[in-house]
Formats: C-alpha cells, structure tokens, sequence
C-alpha cells in the first residue's frame, strides 16, 4: 500500500470530524452490543460522567499529579482509597493507577521480582513464576521483559486454577504465583483461598489478577451472588490488579494496582538520581499519563457508588444469565466452565462452531473465539443487553445454516 505523505497545509475541524466519521464505516458496531470485548458499559450516566470528567481534565498529565495538578494528584488518591477499601485493604497497604491490566501486571510483576532479589536470589539467577494456563499473557509479556520462566500449568476439569499442580511447579526459584478473578477465556473465578495456603506456605507472592472482576465481584456479591473470597481478605495475597476501564465502567486508560504491604510498592518503583533534570520516580513504565482518566474515575465511582455499581453488578448477573439460557436452549452447545460472572464461553457438539462463528460475522457481529478447545467467547456488559435478541436470532440462524449446509471453518482465534 501506498505510504501516505505528511500534509502539507491544515485541514478544518469539521471537515476532519467528516473524515474520521466516515472511516467508522468498516468499524464494528460497537454502540449496538456487535463486539464481545474492549468496549463496557455500566449506564448512560456513568459513561456521560466519566467522558464530561475526562474533558475537564484534558489537559493536565497524571506524571504531574504532585508538583502541579493537585486536582489530579488527590483525585488518584481518592481512587485509590476508594479500592484499598473495597478490597479490604490492611492498614499499611497501598496503591496507583496505572494506564491498564496489562501495565498492573507488569508493575506486579516487578514489584515481586525486586522482592525476592531483596531476599536474597541473585542477578543471574533463573527466576521462574508458576500461574494456571487460563491467566492473561500480560504475565508473559512482562516475564519476558524482564526474564522470568514462566511456568503455565494445567488446569483442574472445572477449568479452575489448580492449587496442587501449582505447588508441584513451584521451587526456590519461584518469584510468584498468580490468580485470576476471573479468568479471561473461561469466566471463571480460580480458588484463591486454597492456592493462598500454597503460597504462604511457600513463602511464594500472591498476585490476584481482577483485572476483569476486581469492580464487579464485590457488588454482584452485595447483590446476592455466591462468589468465593479474592482480595486482601484472603491472607497470601500481596497484590492486586483490577481494571477501571473494564467493569468499572471508567474511561480508558485507566486500572489500579495493590499491595498489602506499601514497602513492596516502594520497592517496584523506578527510582533515578542520576540525571540532569535532578531525581525521576514513576510508578508505572508510562511516564505521561492522561490526567483525564485518572479525574473520570474519580467522577464515576464518586457518580456510581455502591449503590449504583450493586445495580449495575444485578443487571450484568441477569443478562448473562439470559444469554446463557438463550444459548442453552439452541441445543448442541456446552458451557466450557460453570460461568462465575458475565463471561460466557462456550462450545459445540454437532458441528464446526468457528463456522458459526465466521456466519456471525457476516451478519455484522464480532465473534469472540477461543481456540482451545475451539469455541465462541461473550464478555458481557449492558451494551449487550438490547442486542440479545438480535443475537440470539442470529445465533439460532447460523446454526441451523451450519447444521444445513454443513461447513468447516479455516479462520484463527484472534484477540
Ligand atoms: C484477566 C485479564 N487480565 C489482564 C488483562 C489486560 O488488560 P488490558 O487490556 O487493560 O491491558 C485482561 C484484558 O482483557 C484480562 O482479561
């Protein structure tokens, strides 16, 4: 293709707003419930609050939260409170924001190595992290930053976390282990609990992985859902990751990182006193942050509440129920895992389900896949909620078709 030039002269706003309108044109339809993932909704107001929040504050960088935007600075601060209370944060704990999971995790993941370097394994030493199969490659990618083996294992027939695989994987060498709540491919909340007893009796750092369920598991539990205990409740956890920008309903770019002890926070931090502009601490890899993600979360869990979020959490548990029945009912297909929240990831018997899948996308939809074992994948937030019978509709349509026809599909899961 063609490169195109830098542009010679300025172009009018309205005639760029046109442009940029008209490239939407192959885009997905997101507004109507059409992608199964990167986009949430929690309710019109939350995403007006946090959009109005993100505006006021367009300007101003996160980097200066300290020196010069003390709005920014004590709106983080807020936020972080406001989680180290939800997650029942001892006293001594502390937390940041960060520009998302996958920056959380790396932070985690730092925080845990410098401390068992602190401990006594040298530079050189092969460290290794032990996490089950279904946990996000964010933990992949910041191991092969920064060198650590990563040792995946085999889940239990639940497709849960298996805290005795992990023991066995375990050695010296073993820097971390993780958890998820819940896991991205299955939806599914791994048993914190038990793998928190292998993990304090290892002496081995627990990091819970919410970056999905951190702001939902609490409230649907208010709400009445049976979910196990994830947080700093449980003893062994030392950090936690849980995304705004997902089911906090907050704008983008925006996750929170935790730790039990501030020390282990302190010590992740990148901390320079060598350079011409004097000393440079960051928490996070990101230098400049926008300053409007850190005011629209501080907007919209202020907007929200408990209350608003136990709401929000109710709806999410009754939609993806109904689309589970909805599914259910076509006959033919299996739920990969007994769903903990509002990720429904599913299978088939009779046929080809990518060729389901690939129908799917004809008819304008995103199909989220999974591809071992092969299957459809929903994430689901109450963008999702008005498409469900279209959805539906569609599904059952591109079955029959499929059943019909027959068919098998050639296509790739692709995140
Ligand atoms: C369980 C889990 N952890 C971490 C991440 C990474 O989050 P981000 O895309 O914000 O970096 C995701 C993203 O979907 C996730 O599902």
């Amino acid at each position: 293709m063609a490169r195109i030039a830098f542009p010679e002269h300025g172009t009018d706003a309205d005639e760029l707003t046109r442009q940029m309108a008209d490239r939407t044109d192959g885009d997905i339809d997101w507004r109507n419930g059409r992608t199964p993932l990167y986009v949430f909704k929690g309710s019109e107001s939350a995403a007006a609050v946090g959009k109005a929040a993100f505006m006021q504050f367009f300007t101003e960088n996160a980097l200066g939260g300290k020196r010069a935007f003390h709005s920014i600075g004590s709106m983080e601060r807020d936020v972080i409170d406001m989680g180290l209370d939800l997650f029942h944060a001892p006293d001594g704990a502390d937390g940041h924001m960060t520009t998302g999971g996958s920056e959380s995790i790396f932070m985690a993941v730092k925080a845990a190595r410098d401390t068992h370097r602190v401990r006594g394994s040298r530079v050189g030493t092969q460290l290794n992290m032990v996490l089950p199969e279904s946990a996000h490659p964010a933990f992949d990618k910041a191991a092969r930053s920064m060198e650590i083996e990563v040792r995946r294992v085999p889940l239990q027939d639940s497709l849960r976390a298996d805290p005795e695989q992990m023991a066995a994987a375990a050695d010296r060498q073993t820097m971390m282990m993780i958890a998820s709540a819940p896991c991205f491919p299955f939806g599914v909340i791994d048993p914190v609990a038990a793998i928190s007893e292998v993990a304090v009796g290892l002496d081995i750092w627990l990091h819970v992985d919410a970056c999905v369920g951190g702001y939902l598991i609490p409230f649907a539990k208010e709400a009445g859902e049976d979910l196990p205990a994830f947080d700093f409740e449980v003893p062994g956890v030392r950090s936690i990751s849980a995304d705004l920008h997902k089911y906090g309903f907050c704008p983008k770019p925006a996750s929170t990182l935790f730790f039990r002890d501030a020390g282990d926070m302190a010590r992740g931090a990148f901390d320079l006193d060598v350079w011409a502009n004097g000393r440079f601490v960051t928490q996070t890899i990101a230098g400049t942050r926008p300053g409007g993600a850190v005011a629209g979360a501080w907007a919209v869990l202020n907007h929200l509440g408990r209350q608003g979020y136990r709401d929000i959490a109710r709806d999410l548990m009754a939609n993806a129920r109904a689309y589970r029945q909805g599914i259910e009912a076509l006959q033919g297909y299996h739920m990969f895992a007994e769903p903990d929240l509002t990720i429904l990831s599913f299978g088939a018997r009779d046929l080809d389900i990518f060729a389901v899948a690939d129908r799917l996308a004809e008819d304008g939809w995103l199909p989220g896949r999974t591809q071992d074992p092969r299957g459809m994948h929903l994430m689901l937030s109450m963008f999702h909620a008005p498409a469900r019978d279209a959805y539906l509709a569609d599904l059952a349509r591109a079955t029959e078709a499929v059943r019909r026809d027959g068919g098998s599909s050639t296509s790739k899961a692709v995140y």
